[in-house]
Formats: structure tokens, sequence, C-alpha cells
């Protein structure tokens, strides 16, 4: 693997984050980390979708200005993604210049290639989705299904996209790749919509629309949001109508594109006729992902259930988001919705990170220090009994296969199943030592063979490091740090031999990777 593109949808900037769009982050982040252990050249996109009459509208709500209302939003949604630890490699606003310039060429291109005209036009448009909606879209109360409000009547002449001229392209590569949409269940779906598809409109008139892009020769309209903010993911990598750059060159088409299930149809209809229309190559896998609910119920404003990802961490006082992005990550299976509740998320991560993995590591270091002064010898490696070194020899076969079980589950966008298989190793060790008893081996003076457990035990902790990391990344790398372990090897790299004879680690040097929510220490950590 060369190369790894790698984008989130760009978040509309009306309002602050909250967990949803914090459930995307992550999940791409954890991507983004496991494919980084991969590959040495990767670049993950994120950033903010700013124009259009919603955030128009809630601007002059506020009595500010749109820049305004977007420049303190976009601080807030960086802010977030920060505190989360999402390290992606740029993040583009849609009102950043270099952005904007190139939008308007990618329209002008359209236009003289024929795939834009103009046409008057009477429409239904929702501003909650920023697009037009068809009568039979509608509830029986004539509202969006979506926003559940009434849509406007728009009359106005507009530049419509040939979206029909790329339908049947479209239906051909849908089908001719099945992996193409992620999961595999939403295909149909969209092969549904593609039935009666219509030409779109992709401009708004600037008496309506103020801020947006203005149309190259004909400021009176601007370049309505789907046009700008889909470009974003070429226009962020150097695209260009005439030169493009290197770097757009090495990257695109990207490998995945992660989005929620509500814009697939603008990601895989929309995008694609776009780029068909640009003769660009075609994304390798658009990735939709199901919808986080709280408490089992749909996040609104109105039911006052909207929960920021920074109160989470506040709320547990977490210095470090690892559990709460493992959770997150975690919530859903490849597609399906996901939920979070306060109670579920301290029970799960206690049960994982604290009660199995982070004391499996501790406890078997504080015994490599009890029996051994946190010294591994020599002969640990040479052990003679034969049942406990088939014993040892199969957990750590079993864990090292782990690691292409796990590869393939990214491969398939499967997050939460391969970190089923991370946990399912985790349990596997637990019930190693349990069975082998390192306690008693000493007990009884069988010192070697104490060592060999802990040893391969320690060795199954690197392999679980490697790949908690993309999940929980100070988690990792402390256990690394312990473990004398190199978390920037590639996963290809990592061998059932990393532990090396010698002083490992001092009594001092112990503590635990992760605390149980609500424990005394935790509490007293957080206070320090
Ligand atoms: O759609 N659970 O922006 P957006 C999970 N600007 N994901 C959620 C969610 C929830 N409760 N709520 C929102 C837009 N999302 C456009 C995208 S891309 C060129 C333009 C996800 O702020 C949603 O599915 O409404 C989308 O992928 C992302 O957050 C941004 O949503
Ligand atoms: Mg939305």
């Amino acid at each position: 693997m060369n190369k790894f593109y790698l984008t989130t949808a760009i978040d509309y900037v009306n309002g602050a984050p909250h967990i949803g769009h914090a459930y995307e982050k992550i999940l791409t982040d954890v991507i983004a980390r496991h494919f980084s252990q991969r590959c040495d050249n990767l670049f993950f996109l994120t950033g903010t979708d700013e124009h259009g009459i919603k955030i128009q509208k809630t601007a002059s709500a506020n009595g500010i200005s749109p820049k305004e209302l977007c420049d303190n939003n976009a601080q807030k949604f960086k802010e977030a993604w920060k505190a989360l630890d999402i390290n992606y490699n740029r993040f583009i606003r849609t009102t950043d210049e270099d952005h904007k310039a190139i939008v308007q060429k990618i329209f002008k291109k359209l236009v003289e290639n024929g795939d834009i005209y103009k046409h008057s036009y009477e429409g239904l448009y929702c501003s909650g989705c920023e697009c037009f909606l068809n009568e039979k879209d509608l509830t029986e109360d004539g509202l969006c299904p979506d926003h559940l409000k009434k849509p406007e009547v728009v009359s106005e002449e507009n530049y419509f996209f040939k979206l029909t001229k790329y339908k049947d392209a479209i239906i051909k590569h849908i089908k001719e790749n099945p992996d193409f949409i992620v999961p595999q269940f939403r295909a149909n779906e969209v092969l549904n919509q593609l039935e009666d598809i219509q030409d779109i409109s992709v401009s708004r008139a600037k008496t309506n629309v103020q801020w947006g892009i203005d149309v190259l020769d004909d400021p009176d309209q601007s370049i309505y949001v789907w046009i700008d903010a889909l470009s974003n993911y070429i226009t962020a990598i150097g695209y260009d109508t005439e030169t493009p750059s290197e770097q757009f060159k090495t990257l695109w088409p990207a490998d995945v594109q992660v989005i929620g299930k509500d814009i697939l149809k603008f990601h895989s209809i929309y995008w694609l006729a776009i780029l068909m229309a640009l003769d660009l190559p075609l994304p390798k896998h658009i990735f939709a992902h199901g919808w986080i609910t709280i408490d089992e119920s749909k996040m609104s404003k109105s039911l006052g259930n909207v929960i920021s990802p920074t109160s989470v961490l506040e709320a547990f006082n977490l210095q470090q988001p690892d559990a709460f992005r493992y959770y997150m990550a975690t919530s859903a299976p490849c597609g399906r919705d996901g939920n979070y509740s306060d109670d579920d998320f301290k029970e799960k991560v206690n049960a994982h990170l604290a009660n199995s993995m982070g004391n499996l590591l501790n406890r078997t270091l504080s015994m490599l220090v009890k029996y051994f002064d946190g010294e591994v010898k020599e002969e640990f490696f040479a052990a003679k009994n034969d049942e406990l070194v088939a014993g040892s020899l199969s957990l750590l076969k079993e864990s090292l296969g782990k690691i292409k079980v796990v590869e393939n589950h990214f491969n398939h966008f499967e997050i939460a199943e391969a970190a089923q298989e991370i946990i399912s190793i985790v349990d596997a060790a637990n019930k190693y030592v349990t069975d082998n008893a390192p306690w008693t081996l000493a007990k009884e003076g069988k010192m070697t063979e104490c060592g060999q457990v802990l040893t391969t035990v320690l060795e199954v902790m690197c392999i679980i490091s490697a790949l908690i990391y993309p999940y929980c990344p100070n988690i990792a790398a402390e256990m690394a740090r312990q473990l004398s372990f190199d978390i920037s090897k590639k996963l290809d790299d990592i061998t059932a031999d990393e532990i090396k004879a010698g002083k490992l680690i001092s009594k001092e040097e112990i503590k635990p990777v992760f605390l149980r929510l609500d424990s005394e220490l935790a509490d007293k950590s957080a206070k320090k």
C-alpha cells in the first residue's frame, strides 16, 4: 500500500459539534491510524461546510455576519477534534480562498462542457437538508421527513447539472463494484433512488441566497452548497481544472470517504456524476455509517438532548479521550446505528479497558517485578515444560494471526468488529494466565516456568497495544512504554519476539494505563 487518502463529511457550522459529528470523526481517525500502521503516505481530510441559506439564516437570527458565525463555530469544531485527538492532515473550510477559487473553475468547466445549463424552476426547498425535495418524499402533512419542517416554495432561474446524463454509468459502476458502497446493504437503496433522478439545481439566485460562492461571469447566482461542499475532497489536495498538483495526482482517488447514511445519495450519485463530468477517477469506497442516538432517542435541539463530545470528557473527568473514542468507535456494527448512554459507556470501558486489558498488563508486570525484580531472564525463552511451551506457542500464534484478522476487518471498515477481535485476544491472554497460574508456579519454586508464562503474556500485550492504538492512542503508547515496545512499528513488522531478555521495568515505572471511571483513584488523579 503506497498511499491512503481518506475524508470525512464536512460539518455545517450553524451550531457547535455534537457527538454524532464526533462519531464520524472518531471512526475516520481510527481508520486513519490503522492504515498509518500499514502505509507511509496517508492523508486525512476533514473540515467544515460554511455556505448556504441555513448558515445565512442562523447568523442573521444571532445578529452577526455569516463570516463571524462560521469563524466562531469552525473554531469549536477544531477544538473538539483536538480534545478527541483527531489527527487530521488538513481542516478545510469551504470559505478558504484556495477552495473558493477552484470551485468557481470547476463550475465554469462544467458549463463549458455542457454539463450545466440555466433553467427556470419551481421547487420545494428544505434549508435543513440544503436541497430541493420531491413532493412524494414529504410526510403526509407536507413536511421534510428529516427536519419535520415545511419546505419553502422557491421559484427561481437556476443553473442545473445534467445528472440524468450520468445515470446509466452510475448504475453500472455500483452494480459492477459491490464493495463501492459500504456496507453493501445500502447499495439497493441508492439504486432505487437512481430510478427517478432528475437534473439538479446547482446554484441559487443571489436575491435569495447571498452567502455562497459567486458563479464566475454571472454574479447574480451563488453556487449552491453541494457542488461547493463535495468539491472540497479534491480542492483540499490541490485539484485544479488546468494543472492539478503533484499531491493531487498522488492521492486521488480517495481510498475511502466516510459519511453518514443521510448523505449517501449526495456521495454515491451526485458526487460520482460530478467526478465523471470532470473526467476524474472515482473514490474506491464510500463508507456510510449509521446514526448515534442518545439513550435510544434521536438527538435534537427540541428534545434538549444534544451532547457535545467535550462535555462527556468533562463529566467523567477524562484527561484523555481514549475511553470515549473506544466507546464511540465500537458503538455499532459496520453501518448500523449506535447509541450513547452514560451507564453503558462507564460499564463498557471499565470492563474492556480497565478490568480486562489494563489489569492484565498491570498484574503481569507487577509479578515480573515481584518475582524477578522486573527482569526478563534468558532462560524464560528456553523453557522445557512441553505442555507450557505448547500453550504459549498456541496463544502467541493465535495473537499474531489476529493481526491479519483485524486488518481484514479494517479493509471492510468493520471497526467495531475489529475491536471485538482485539478484546478476544485480551480474553484469551487472561484465560492463559488463569489456567497457568504463575503465582502458583512461583510458590512451587518453578521460577523458569513462571517467567515463561509472564513473558508470553507480555509478548501478547505488545501485539494488543499495537492493535488497540488506533482506538486508544494514549493508552496504547503508555502500554508500549511499559513494555519497551516501539508503538510506531508497522503491523507487518510485528513478531512474537518483541520482548528481549534484560531488565524491563521497575516497580515505580508501573502504573495503571486506564483507571476505572468513577473509581476513587480516577477521581484523585483528576483532582491533582
Ligand atoms: O450533512 N449520528 O453536514 P451535517 C451520526 N455539510 N452521524 C451524524 C449525526 C448523528 N446523530 N448527525 C450528523 C452535512 N451526523 C453536510 C455534509 S459533505 C461534502 C457535506 C453526520 O453537519 C452526518 O451524517 O448535517 C454527516 O456525515 C456529518 O455528521 C455532517 O452532518
Ligand atoms: Mg445534517
